[in-house]
């Protein structure tokens, strides 16, 4: 039966991780969904790890769409969620457009936007007019060129509580969803007891509802890793599989069993 955002709720209510994973590509949406992925984000990661670039900043709704297209083509069962790419839910009018784009031709399912409280009212603004949103929060890729660095967010006691109350706003905003990027298990945990909807993690530490990792760092053949550059929370899933299949399996059985993150994998 194919996922829809009940069924993502209802595994939050009992207690069942929800196994994601990014995806930009027929075959492995089909690989994906027979391993048992809950959930695949077509992520601006395809920047990074597709088109080689240093950063997300400069993937584009067209990008998206395309590469939606392709990994839809090969979905049966998994949700599927799209990034909305930078700067293009900077108004409400142009997110309402890539919203558009990214499900009527990308076939996606929700879109997920990075930012705090600031997104609020384009949240609203979607959420009121039928479109799922995922609110993306912690490390915010899309920021590099304003930050300088990808750094654990929410160390400190003040952003810790102004990201508390991010989510409380983002949720009232009309928000399905949440994933938080590098945040310290302990606040990852306060926020998703707090949470009245699903909350994902990456870097988040096990407390989550679900994680997500990037494709190609799982398989261990991003450009990140394959340079020696592999952020603490990902961990290579092809050591000791038998196939590719078998190391998404493996991604997907570690998630839901809680195996992964390992202490190793998170931050404090
Ligand atoms: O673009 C992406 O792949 C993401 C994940 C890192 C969560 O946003």
């Amino acid at each position: 039966k194919p996922v829809q955002v009940k069924e993502l709720r209802r595994m939050r209510e009992e207690g069942e991780k929800i196994a994601c994973l990014t995806c930009y590509d027929a075959s492995f949406a089909l690989l994906e969904d027979r391993a048992g992925v809950d959930l695949v984000l077509v992520g601006d990661s395809l920047g990074m790890v597709i088109h080689g670039q240093d950063t997300t900043t400069a993937v584009t709704t067209e990008d998206i769409t395309y590469h939606c297209r392709a990994v839809r083509a090969g979905l049966k069962r998994a949700f599927m969620v799209a990034d909305m790419a930078f700067l293009s839910f900077a108004t409400r009018d142009r997110a309402l457009d890539a919203a558009q784009q990214l499900m009527q031709e990308g076939g996606a399912q929700m879109v997920k936007l990075e930012g705090g409280r600031i997104q609020a009212d384009i949240v609203e603004y979607l959420s009121a007019r039928g479109v799922p949103v995922c609110a993306h929060l912690g490390l915010q890729p899309q920021l590099i060129h304003k930050m300088g660095a990808f750094r654990v967010q929410g160390r400190e006691q003040d952003a810790a509580e102004e990201m508390i109350r991010d989510v409380e706003i983002l949720e009232q905003a009309g928000a399905d969803l949440l994933l938080l990027e590098c945040v310290p298990s302990e606040l990852a945990k306060v926020i998703t007891e707090r949470a009245n909807v699903p909350v994902i993690g990456i870097g988040a530490g096990p407390h989550v509802n679900g994680q997500i990792l990037v494709l190609h760092d799982i398989l261990h053949v991003s450009p990140s890793v394959t340079v020696g550059h592999t952020p603490r929370f990902v961990r290579n899933f092809m050591d000791g599989a038998s196939s590719i299949e078998n190391a998404v399996e493996r991604y997907v059985a570690a998630a839901k069993d809680c195996s992964y993150p390992a202490p190793e994998h998170c931050f404090k």
